[in-house]
């Protein structure tokens, strides 16, 4: 993304979080500051800042704005925030993970008030750091699946706009712009909260990449036609065999890639790692509001209000239908539970 635009930032007075506004994207460019608990919850549930790695370090940088704030005893308070910012979203694990990792360097250094802030401090500034690491090194082994002039299919955002820079899925695809690669990348548009249109064609043709804006439902018709050599794909929650929850749709796009003979990867910091689920029926899918279906990017309802929607956020891909994981520590393959801990030592 272009040096002016960022995702999330601490603000230079450390009083706020500031974010760009996403649900105004691509017709505005707009930024807020976050300082409040109810402020932080509100942006991640409505999706203000998304993706698995920007809410992580969203979450992180909001913990220390809202530790400077505690006047009460210091412990128990930020416990309940911390539960309180992990209630607005529940599958992306990197929620949790940068949440427990400011509560766990609060508990080893509330003895000392005077440390306890730099403390804090330094912790969510290296989850922000580590993310930066991570997205660069997956673009890395990303860069190794593929060739140039291949044709990529993206499903959701995974760029820089779901992270802090270069993203997971998109990483690749913008670091091998820098490397002279030319991708022909088909994004597709992601119903019902249109990610990959409002997101991830911004972010790409912003980037000089050439990409083209497709419905969910025609993927498979370019899959057949060959215009597609590999899917790439980010990812909120993996478990230790591999089973990995992503934007609703990802199965399908999964699936689809099978049945043509197209790899299907997964771009997967370790922070999105859960080596607690042993597999996808231990992650918990995020249920939006059907108005997001019916309504949300329409002038008009396209569904009359007795309608019933099921909406879940998130789909479980199955371990099987991935081709491989691309991780910052290297490119695991199936069987994921024997790859993963080689890597990881989960
Ligand atoms: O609901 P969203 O927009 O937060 O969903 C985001 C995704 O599903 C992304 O693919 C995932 O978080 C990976 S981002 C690097």
């Amino acid at each position: 993304m272009s040096e002016k635009i960022f995702t999330v930032r601490l603000a230079e007075a450390e009083n706020a979080v500031e974010i760009l506004d996403q649900t105004l994207l691509p017709n505005c460019i707009q930024y807020l500051r976050l300082e409040t608990a109810e402020q932080l919850y509100e942006a991640i549930f409505e999706l203000r800042v998304r993706g698995a790695p920007a809410i992580g370090v969203c979450a992180g940088y909001g913990m220390y704005v809202l530790a400077q704030k505690i006047t009460g005893e210091f412990l128990p308070e930020f416990h309940r925030l911390g539960e309180y910012l992990i209630s607005s979203r529940p599958t992306a694990v990197n929620l949790s993970h940068a949440v427990e990792r400011m509560i766990s360097c609060a508990e080893q250094n509330s003895s000392d008030p005077e440390q306890l802030l730099s403390a804090l401090k330094a912790e969510c500034t290296a989850i922000c750091d580590e993310d930066k690491a991570m997205c660069r090194a997956i673009s890395e082994y990303g860069l190794t699946l593929v060739k140039d002039g291949d044709g990529i299919l993206t499903h959701c955002n995974a760029g820089a706009l779901a992270a802090v820079e270069y993203g997971t899925g998109l990483g690749t695809l913008l670091l091998g712009k820098e490397r002279g690669y030319n991708f022909h990348v088909f994004s597709d548009e992601t119903r019902p909260l249109l990610q990959g249109a409002r997101l991830t064609s911004f972010e790409l043709n912003h980037a000089g990449i050439d990409v083209t804006l497709i419905c969910d439902s025609a993927a498979s018709m370019l899959m057949k036609q060959g215009k597609i050599q590999a899917c790439f794909v980010g990812c909120d929650r993996v478990a230790a065999n591999g089973d990995t929850a992503n934007k609703i749709g990802t199965r399908s796009v999964a699936v689809n890639a099978k049945y043509h003979g197209i790899p299907f990867y997964v771009f997967c910091p370790s922070s999105t790692i859960d080596f607690s689920c042993n597999s996808g029926e231990d992650i918990v899918i995020e249920e939006r509001s059907g108005e997001e279906i019916k309504s949300k990017f329409f002038a008009q309802p396209v569904a009359e209000p007795e309608v019933k929607c099921y909406n879940p956020a998130f789909d479980v891909t199955d371990a099987e239908l991935i081709t491989a994981i691309v991780t910052e520590r290297g490119i695991a393959r199936y069987p994921y539970t024997k790859s993963l801990k080689e890597l990881f030592g989960g």
